[in-house]
C-alpha cells in the first residue's frame, strides 16, 4: 500500500501496521477491531469501485451531494473521508457528522467506476455583514492527487454554489492552489499568501 508510507511514521514503530498506521493487534478481539478499521482506511485512501455509487453518477454526475436526508450509507462514506482528513490535517474533529442535525452540504467526486476520489463540504454562513457559501474543507484521495481533481472540485463548488469561498487555515497546498484564483477576495488571497510563506503545518 503505497499511499500509507507518506502518512504514518518512517521507519514503523515495531508492530505498525503499514496500512492504517495503527498497532497490530495482540488477540482475537483486537484482531477483528483492527480488521474492520483497517478496511474503512483503505477503502478512503485508496477508492474501490462502486456500483451503488457508479449508479448514482449515471443518475447525478461526478459529483454526488450528500445531506443529512441522503442515505446512512452516503453519509458514512463521507463521514470516514472527514476522519481522514482529520487525521491527515491533524484536526480533533471529524468535520462531518451523521444525524439531522448536520446543516452543510457534502460532495463526492467520483470515477466512472464509483470510486470516491475526493470530497469537499459547503455551508451557508448567515453573516450579518454578507451571507455566502463558505468550503469548509476538501480531500482527494492521495493516489489521485495532483491531476487536477482539486481543481474540478472547486469549479464544480463555484457554479453550484455561487460566490463560495474557501474557509481558511489553509493547508500549504490548497493555499498554492487558492493563492492562483482570480476570482478570490484580497483577505483571502492574503491569508493563502501567508500561509504559504510561514511554511508551517496547520
Ligand atoms: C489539497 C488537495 C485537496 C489538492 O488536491 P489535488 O487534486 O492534488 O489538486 P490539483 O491537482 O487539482 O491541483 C490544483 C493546484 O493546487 C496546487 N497544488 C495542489 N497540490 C500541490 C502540491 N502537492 N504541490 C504543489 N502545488 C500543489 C497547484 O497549484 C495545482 O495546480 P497545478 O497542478 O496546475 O500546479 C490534496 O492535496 C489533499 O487532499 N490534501 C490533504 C487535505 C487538504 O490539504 N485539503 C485542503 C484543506 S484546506
Ligand atoms: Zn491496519
Amino acid at each position: 500500500m503505497e499511499w500509507a508510507k507518506q502518512y504514518f511514521d518512517q521507519p514503523p514503530f515495531p508492530g505498525q501496521c503499514l496500512g492504517c498506521g495503527e498497532h497490530l493487534p495482540e488477540n482475537a478481539a483486537e484482531a477483528s477491531a483492527h480488521r474492520a478499521y483497517h478496511a474503512i482506511v483503505e477503502q478512503v485512501f485508496d477508492p474501490k469501485p462502486s456500483f451503488k455509487l457508479a449508479a448514482l453518477r449515471v443518475k447525478h454526475g461526478a459529483f454526488i451531494s450528500v445531506t443529512a436526508e441522503s442515505p446512512w450509507w452516503l453519509n458514512e462514506r463521507l463521514y470516514q473521508i472527514a476522519r481522514m482528513f482529520k487525521y491527515e490535517e491533524g484536526y480533533l474533529h471529524a468535520p462531518w457528522s451523521i444525524g439531522s442535525h448536520q446543516t452543510g452540504i457534502g460532495v463526492l467526486l467520483t470515477d466512472v467506476f464509483g470510486r470516491v476520489i475526493g470530497a469537499s463540504v459547503v455551508r451557508w454562513m448567515p453573516f450579518t455583514d454578507g451571507p455566502c457559501w463558505l468550503c469548509t474543507w476538501a480531500w482527494v484521495a492521495p493516489p489521485y492527487r495532483r491531476r487536477g481533481h482539486f481543481r474540478a472540485i472547486w469549479q464544480y463548488l463555484e457554479s453550484a454554489y455561487p460566490g463560495v469561498l474557501p474557509d481558511p487555515p489553509f493547508s500549504f497546498e490548497a493555499a498554492l492552489f487558492i493563492s492562483k484564483l482570480e476570482t478570490m477576495p484580497a483577505d483571502v488571497i492574503k491569508a493563502a499568501t501567508s500561509r504559504i510563506e510561514s511554511k508551517l503545518p496547520i
